[in-house]
C-alpha cells in the first residue's frame, strides 16, 4: 500500500509499515507540504498537531482510507471526508487510560504546587510556607464530559476519596446509572461548575464546546477552585482564565491543550505562577501509543485484504 504518515506515531509501527509498504513520513507537516505529498497515497495516518485541510483531501485522488491515530476530529472536516467518499477510522480507546491518569496527575500537581515548587527550587529558593497546597480527599471533582476518558478519571478520583460529579453533552441521554456505578453523580453543567473544587474538562472541540469555559463560567466556580484541561484548545477562553487567575478567583490551572499549539508558541498563561502547561502529551504513554500502533497495523492489513468492514466501528458509533 502507499501510505502517508503525517504525525508521530509509535516508532515500531512506523518500522513495520515501512518493511511491508511504500511509506512516506511527514510528521507535523504544514498543509502545503501534505497537499504536495498526498497524490498517489492510498492511506493517510494522522493525529493532532497537523491540519488535514479540505485541500489536502481533495488533492488525494488515490486516497481511500484515513486512520486517525487517536480520538479528536477537530483537525479534519468530517463532511469533506464523507463528500469525497473516503473511509475514516479512529482509535480512541487505547489513550483513554493515559489521558485520565495524566489529568489526575495535573490535579495533584496544581493542588500541591508540585511544578511550582520544582521551578522555585531550581531558582535556589526554599519557600515552604508559600508552597502549602490543598488535599484532594473529600473535595468535589467536576468532570465536564464524563465519557470514555472522563469517567475513568472519575472512577479513580472516587477511589481516592473525592466526591465526583459529572455532566455529558446535553444532546445525549445522560448515562446516569453507568456513572453512578463508577462513583460519579450526574449533574447539569452549571450545577457542576458551582459545586466543584476542581473542574476537569474532557469534551471534544465542537460548535457546542468552543469557548464553553469563559468569564461567566469561571465566575460560577467557587472562589479558590482549580481548572484542569486535557480536552482541546479553544474549549477554554484563555484570556478569561488569565483574568480569573490574576483576580485570585481561580487558584490554579493546568492545561495540556492550548488555543495555539506548536514549537515556539508560548501562552500568556505561562507568565502566571499558578499554572502548569504541557505540550499536548496526555495521550503520550508508551503502552497506549503501542496499542494504537497495533490497531493501525490491523486496519492497514484489513484494508489490503478488502476486509475493513469486519474491523471498523462506524465513526458515528465510536464513543
Ligand atoms: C487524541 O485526540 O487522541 C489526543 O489528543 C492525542 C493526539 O492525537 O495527539
Amino acid at each position: 500500500m502507499k501510505i502517508l504518515i503525517a504525525s508521530h506515531i509509535d516508532p515500531e509501527t512506523v518500522e513495520v509499515l515501512k518493511r511491508h509498504h511504500d511509506v512516506i513520513t511527514a510528521f507535523g507537516a504544514e498543509v502545503e507540504e501534505l497537499t504536495q505529498l498526498v497524490p498517489g497515497r492510498e492511506v493517510m495516518i494522522f493525529r493532532s498537531g497537523v491540519s488535514i485541510a479540505p485541500q489536502v483531501l481533495e488533492n488525494g485522488a488515490d486516497l481511500k482510507l484515513l486512520i486517525r491515530a487517536g480520538s479528536g476530529l477537530d483537525n479534519i472536516d468530517v463532511d469533506v471526508v464523507r463528500d469525497l467518499g473516503l473511509r475514516m477510522v479512529r482509535i480512541p480507546r487505547p489513550s483513554a487510560q493515559a489521558v485520565a491518569e495524566f489529568a489526575l496527575g495535573m490535579i495533584l500537581d496544581v493542588s500541591r504546587n508540585i511544578s511550582l515548587a520544582d521551578r522555585l527550587l531550581r531558582e535556589g529558593r526554599w519557600p515552604k510556607p508559600e508552597l502549602a497546597g490543598t488535599l484532594i480527599a473529600d473535595k468535589t471533582l467536576g468532570i465536564v464530559g464524563a465519557g470514555n476518558i472522563g469517567s475513568r478519571l472519575g472512577e479513580m478520583a472516587a477511589n481516592l476519596g473525592m466526591r465526583v460529579i459529572g455532566c455529558v453533552n446535553p444532546r445525549h441521554e445522560p448515562p446516569v446509572e453507568t456513572l453512578h456505578a463508577l462513583g460519579i453523580e450526574y449533574v447539569g453543567f452549571q450545577d457542576l461548575l458551582r459545586q466543584s473544587d476542581i473542574v476537569s474538562l474532557h469534551t471534544p472541540l465542537t460548535d457546542l464546546t468552543r469557548g464553553m469555559i469563559g468569564a461567566a463560567e469561571l465566575q460560577m466556580m467557587p472562589a479558590g477552585s482549580i481548572l484542569v484541561t486535557t480536552a482541546r484548545g479553544g474549549v477554554v477562553d484563555e484570556a478569561a482564565l488569565l483574568d480569573a487567575l490574576e483576580s485570585g478567583h481561580i487558584a490554579g490551572a493546568a492545561l495540556d491543550v492550548h488555543e495555539q499549539e506548536g514549537e515556539g508558541v508560548l501562552s500568556p498563561l505561562a507568565a502566571h505562577p499558578n499554572t502548569v502547561l504541557t505540550p499536548h502529551i496526555a495521550a503520550m504513554a508508551v503502552e497506549s501509543q503501542h496499542q494504537i500502533g497495533t490497531r493501525i497495523l490491523e486496519f492497514v492489513e484489513a484494508f489490503e485484504r478488502n476486509e475493513l468492514d469486519s474491523v471498523v466501528v462506524p465513526i458515528e458509533h465510536v464513543a
